[in-house]
């Protein structure tokens, strides 16, 4: 295994990542704003704290990423919109569902070069994620609770 050319792969795919931590904050930030009716005052205020948690996130990428011996990158990944609050809430569930996919990728990367150290960061990250994934799948009433086997006796 060359440990360089795996190295830069993980530096290349924590910027992937960070470009989507920016996305995924200015879109929480944007689908915050445009929510409308009484029943979404609690996922408005959900949404906020989404937002400042993206950012916390982007940062803590950035470092890792000087940390490794890469630079952070300055683009953004692509914002998604709309004027339906349910298709907002949706996007922003499917973004969840990537970040968590690429993140335990991630981990996976890190590890195989023994750097448990940085995946530990990603770890804490991913934990978040899972959060901000069933407070939206709540706010959809998105329900995957299989019915329990009645038992036999
Ligand atoms: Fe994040
Ligand atoms: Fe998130």
């Amino acid at each position: 295994m060359d440990y360089q050319k795996s190295l830069d792969e993980i530096v290349n795919g924590l910027n992937i990542d960070l470009s989507w931590e920016y996305a995924a904050m200015i879109q929480y930030i944007q689908h915050a704003a445009v929510l409308r009716g009484a029943e979404y005052f609690a996922v408005i205020d959900e949404l906020k704290e989404h937002a400042e948690e993206e950012h916390k996130h982007a940062v803590i990428v950035s470092d890792l990423i000087n940390y490794l011996g890469g630079v952070p990158t300055v683009q953004t990944g692509v914002i998604l919109t709309s004027p339906s609050n349910v298709e907002m809430l949706r996007q922003d569930l499917q973004r969840e569902y990537e970040t968590i996919r690429r993140y335990l990728e991630r981990i996976r990367q890190l590890e195989m070069l023994g750097l448990y150290d940085s995946s530990q960061k990603i770890r804490d990250i991913v934990v978040e994620e899972q959060e901000h994934a069933i407070d939206l799948e709540i706010a959809l009433g998105i329900d995957k609770r299989r019915p329990v086997a009645s038992h036999q006796n």
